[in-house]
């Protein structure tokens, strides 16, 4: 990492550590490895701890960081850093307390969950990957770190980066999907648009990726459940987008809660230092997850003073929030359980993170007030989330074109999530301000203009459980539970409806039905909205379903009834705006699903790239098939596959074309095809490109994702968009974990989703 030597110092030259002030503005501290050589030189054993621990702010509020128990602890040295503090003149004074009082004056790290946006908020991160526009999901990241690193943080817990097959599991809407290969894309732009290969700058952030590993695989989809899983599929399905951040430079990694091969991963040595460090070069720190290290009492691997030791003597450098390494280090390295060597090296590996961040230079360098005032939640950032999110949304049906709406007439809006600004950014939103969301009815009143009428009704609560209610709208995310019957909801509903020429149902999850710790076990919209659905379909109006959900969701009977339905997310702080703008066409839809929609949660773990196994069905239609791997109440295939997602426009696909049948392991194969627009709109396509290893010596996937390109296509025109493959392509962890390519024949299909079939063949020879 380059870093500056030189840079302006604001006022302070009390360091501890040796620091030359050449001029009234400028310092100049040594080279890295010297710098942090000596600062640990002069620390005591206590000192050393402390950088290691990384409290909440706790009972931190402005103006009394003085007085408060996380204060004294950073005065008595006793802290590397804290999270979840927001608002620069909080940072501040804190760090006032760390750089004026302590014994050394080291700089704190603050850092947060900047997970899709700060103020100005993005689509959760499953929508954003929705998009498959890479240089859109870098500049929401961008975005993100200014705005936090204007309002004093220097370090996000972001990106997410865990693979998951399973829709039960609430933090899917955390991830990327299903895709290892998409997943890495995505994991490389997250991290370039945090860190822009540049940390000393004050408007980028250190990137954590997370949660170091196979965290998207619990059991049954039960958050923090156990995880099993052989190590083939680790290397070739779930750890490539944790390798593809590190490859990006990503500077801290977090490990999981869940075990690994029947270890936890935050005392799992195998991983933390055999994988990461050893084979994938890890150079940065790795950070506990919040009380990780205690947690594994509970796992069952001894008191707090041994999971401690574990975890350091794994790998582990930071621990968050629980204290394991404050309290019990020092008596480890006394009985000699724990090495100073192994201390020296964590400390050392987060004191080269503050340096790179730029803080010994100055540790006030991402306190800037007036930044704070002036780039936050700002009209341009604001409106570049809108033109984001409108790419995130998924149009998965639109009978005879009823979508887009005319910008005449009398919309009926009908839903609980309709008028739902605190619902609008989704979980894990903790800077946003919920207030200043956009709602759908805010936005499409504006975007529908005057010669449009818009009606509302909330039509039904979430669901009928109010119990249930409260479980999903924790942390404010509230969706004002309505106090009147089920029937005078309804009867409000279509009322409504009868005055108008079209209802748009926004029905759904609330924001917190899905994230952390909101797994679920049915999969379906809450019942109170299924049956409003039904009764509004009954009405006999055309009725667009514009779906909230923070997972893939069983769409079953919506997508027999219901002509048109949207899937927009949490699209983000200005949700309202977005997905206005595409229902009304300004945008014409082009999200495409990263997660496969399952028939029935009975289908789930499911995702396109399966195995064939040795009785794959015979037939194409889903007939039941006695002796072969299918189920005898429910078809294999997905409701919505991987990579599926319409336009209002058509796009027609030629065959695809190969450079070439043969290809050697120094050539590259050129595979192409011509897309047309056949429709009436101009529109945007993201073509995948997906092989198939016909033979290997271990079983291989029926269709692996191995490319992707989204295109403009205007209406009436074609466009020919070619792929290159090479060696790398071709490659896959064997038994024996290597990454090799074997000779044989593959095919290569190029389509719309993953269940294209427009493919061809070239066999791969010595
Ligand atoms: C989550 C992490 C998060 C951390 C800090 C944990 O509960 O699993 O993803 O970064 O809290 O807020």
């Amino acid at each position: 990492m380059k870093i500056k030597l030189i840079v302006l110092l604001i006022g302070f030259s009390f360091f501890g550590y040796s620091q030359k002030k050449v001029s009234k503005k400028t310092v100049i501290l040594k080279p890295k490895t010297e710098f942090v050589s000596d600062l640990i030189s002069k620390m005591t054993l206590d000192e050393k701890i402390g950088q290691l621990n990384l409290p909440t702010s706790g009972d931190i509020t402005t103006g009394q960081a003085n007085s408060s128990d996380v204060a004294k602890n950073i005065e008595d040295g006793k802290v590397g850093g804290l999270f979840n503090i927001k608002s620069v003149k909080k940072i501040k004074e804190v760090q006032k307390i760390a750089v004026e009082k302590s014994r050394l004056k080291i700089p704190l790290l603050f850092g947060m969950d900047v997970i899709h946006g700060y103020e100005t908020t993005f689509p959760i991160p499953l929508g954003l990957s929705s998009t498959w526009d890479m240089d859109l999901i870098e500049r929401s990241a961008q975005i993100a770190a200014q705005e936090a690193s204007a309002d004093g943080i220097n370090w996000t817990f972001s990106p997410m980066v865990d693979i998951s097959r399973d829709p039960r599991w609430g933090r899917v809407s955390e991830g990327s999907g299903e895709d290892p290969f998409l997943g890495s894309r995505i994991a490389e732009a997250m991290v370039k648009g945090y860190q822009q290969k540049d940390l000393s700058k004050n408007n980028t952030i250190l990137s954590c990726v997370k949660h170091f590993a196979l965290y998207g695989a619990p059991e049954a989809g039960r958050d923090y459940n156990t995880v099993d899983m052989s190590r083939i599929r680790m290397y070739n399905d779930y750890f490539p987008p944790y390798k593809a951040a590190i490859d990006a430079g990503v500077g801290s990694v977090m490990a999981s809660f869940n075990e690994v091969d029947g270890i936890p991963a935050t005392g799992n040595k195998w991983l933390m230092t055999n994988v990461l460090r050893n084979q994938w070069g890890f150079k940065g720190f790795v950070v506990t997850d919040y009380t990780g290290i205690n947690e594994m009492v509970d796992h069952g691997m001894g008191d707090l003073q041994t999971v401690s030791a574990l975890a350091m003597n794994a790998g582990i450098e930071m621990d968050m929030v629980g204290e394991g390494f404050l309290k019990t280090l020092k008596k480890s390295v006394d009985e000699k359980k724990v090495s100073i060597e192994q201390i020296d090296n964590a400390v050392r590996l987060i004191l080269n993170a503050k340096y790179d961040l730029g803080l010994f230079h100055d540790p006030y360098k991402y306190c800037d007030e007036n930044r704070a005032k002036t780039e936050i939640f700002t009209k341009s950032n604001r409106a570049e989330a809108r033109a984001i999110a409108a790419q995130s949304l998924v149009l998965l049906k639109n009978n005879k074109q009823l979508l887009p709406l005319k910008k005449s007439g009398t919309i009926a809006l009908i839903g609980p999530l309709a008028d739902a600004k605190e619902n609008m950014a989704g979980t894990w939103s903790v800077a946003t301000n919920m207030e200043k969301s956009i709602s759908l009815l805010t936005g499409l009143k504006e975007v529908a203009g005057t010669n449009t009428k818009v009606l509302y009704a909330k039509g039904s609560n979430l669901d009928y459980d109010a119990a249930f209610e409260e479980r999903a709208t924790m942390f404010g995310k509230t969706l004002h539970r309505d106090s009147r019957t089920s029937a005078e909801l309804l009867a409000e509903a279509l009322q409504i409806a009868g005055e108008s020429d079209i209802i748009v149902a926004a029905l759904g999850e609330s924001a917190e039905l899905s994230g952390e710790s909101s797994s679920r076990t049915n999969l379906e919209i809450p019942q109170a909205q299924r049956d409003l659905l039904q009764a509004l379909l009954k009405t006999g109006k055309p009725v667009v379903l514009v779906l909230f959900t923070g997972r893939p969701l069983v769409l079953v009977q919506e997508n027999e009834t219901v002509p048109a339905i949207l899937n927009t997310w949490f699209a983000g702080s200005e949700a309202g705006y977005s997905i206005a703008d595409v229902l009304f066409g300004d945008v014409n839809p082009s999200g495409k699903l990263t997660a496969t929609f399952p028939r029935s949660v009975g289908q789930v773990p499911i995702y396109y790239n399966q195995k064939n196994t040795g009785r794959p069905l015979m037939n194409k239609e889903g007939k039941f098939e006695k002796f072969r791997s299918n189920f005898i109440d429910e078809r294999n295939e997905p409701l919505y596959p991987f990579g599926f997602g319409l336009s209002y426009t058509n796009f027609k696909y030629d065959k695809v074309e190969i450079s070439a049948v043969k290809m050697k392991a120094d050539e590259k194969l050129k595979i192409s095809v011509e897309v047309e627009n056949t429709g009436d709109y101009n529109g945007k396509e993201v073509i995948q490109l997906y092989i198939r290893d016909l033979v290997g010596s271990v079983t291989r996937p029926v269709k692996e994702l191995k490319g992707f390109q989204k295109i403009a296509v205007n209406k009436g025109e074609k466009q020919k968009v070619t792929f290159e493959i090479g060696i790398e392509d071709l490659k896959f962890y064997n038994a024996d974990l290597q990454f090799i390519a074997e000779l044989g024949t593959f095919e290569v299909f190029v389509g719309t989703d993953s269940n294209t079939e427009n493919k061809v063949v070239f066999e791969l020879i010595k």
